[in-house]
């Protein structure tokens, strides 16, 4: 297992970086992965901590659970996506800082809906109790609401041109609107104790995690650079790496709900077989879900070829990704 986990690695590592010869932007490349991502999951973190501190919006309980729910753990993912990606297109640091910390209180406030008695009826979240357990079920609801209202805030008061801006609140908002995650969130309620199609898991996948995901690495993009016909290499290399990844992320966590204990997960395990959720590790089987999840992220490492070097980064959240997949699901 280990030796299939280290050739993995490499593969993707090899295959993203396929030395074609582009230019290194800034101090791409110079850092090692472990480091660049501390510091922006750092860097993310501060921009949440100024945007939803006490002064700025007063201490209620309300403020309190905003901070709770987004300030307390997480792998900051899709942040480190957008990071990656607006580092190659050329973004300042700052406005990633801020661009990344509006994804990341968008993606808490689908967390805290998810965790809901009406949604998955969850009790933990990131190791502690979810936001309704701890605050109650109507502060939880608000949270979301108004996290999601913060994120878009954040993005209307960038310091970048107009159209950048609009951009930015398009797409976030079609990443979490019917077409995405709210679309895919009920659709998987809707799916409940149903035998489906693998197709019909990868459609609801798409949506309720992909979308987002995929939104966030444009997002980083589209800070600098529009997706117009001049730059379609660009946008089409980010976009089939984001869908493959944001999909791979969605399988991962199915695999990982079946196998993977409360520590590590810090949620319940179990979850999904416990509520009949059908997902790609019940339909395939977990070996066959973990080769999907594989293919996904060689599929994603593919994508950025053409990026060369510039999407060194983007390369290493791939690796991060398999390496977790590997050490917490052991192939059998
Ligand atoms: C969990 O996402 C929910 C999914 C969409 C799979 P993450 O695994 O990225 O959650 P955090 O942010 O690290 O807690
Ligand atoms: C939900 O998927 C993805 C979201 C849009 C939040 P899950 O319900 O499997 O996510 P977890 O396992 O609770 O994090
Ligand atoms: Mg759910
Ligand atoms: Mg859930
Ligand atoms: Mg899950």
């Amino acid at each position: 297992m280990q030796t299939g986990s280290r050739q993995f690695e490499q593969g993707i590592g090899v295959c993203a970086l396929g030395g074609l010869g582009a230019p290194v932007h800034g101090e791409i490349g110079r850092l090692p992965p472990e480091i660049w991502m501390q510091d922006g999951a750092k860097r993310v973190e501060q921009a949440l901590a100024r945007r939803l501190c006490a002064e700025y919006d007063g201490e209620t309980e309300l403020m309190e659970a905003m901070r709770y729910a987004t300030l307390q753990g997480g792998k900051r993912t899709r942040a480190l996506l957008c990071m990656a990606a607006g580092a190659l297109a050329g973004t300042s640091a700052h406005v990633l800082d801020e661009v990344g910390a509006a994804i990341e209180m968008m993606h808490a406030c689908t967390l805290v809906h998810d965790d809901l008695p009406a949604m998955d009826d969850d009790v933990l979240r990131r190791g502690l109790p979810t936001v309704h357990v701890k605050f109650g079920e109507a502060t939880a609801i608000l949270v979301g609401d108004a996290l999601q209202a913060h994120a878009f805030m954040i993005l209307a008061s960038l310091e970048t041109p107009s159209d950048h801006r609009i951009a930015l609140v398009r797409e976030l908002a079609q990443a979490v609107s019917a077409e995405g995650a709210a679309g895919g969130q009920a659709m998987d309620l809707s799916l409940v104790g149903k035998h489906v199609e693998l197709d019909k898991i990868v459609a609801m996948h798409r949506m309720k995690c992909g979308a987002l995901v995929r939104a966030s690495v444009r997002m980083g993009a589209l800070c600098a650079i529009s997706d117009d016909a001049a730059h379609a290499p660009l946008y089409c290399a980010l976009d089939r790496y984001g869908a493959c990844f944001g999909l791979a992320l969605q399988v991962i966590d199915d695999i990982l709900d079946a196998t993977a204990d409360i520590a590590t997960l810090g949620k319940t395990p179990g979850k999904d077989a416990a509520a009949q959720k059908p997902t790609c590790a019940s339909i395939m089987g977990l070996q066959a879900a973990r080769q999907f999840a594989s293919d996904l992220l060689r599929d994603a490492g593919e994508a950025i070829v053409p990026l060369g070097l510039r999407a060194e980064r983007l390369a290493q959240i791939l690796q991060r990704a398999n390496a977790f997949l590997f050490k917490h699901a052991p192939c059998a």
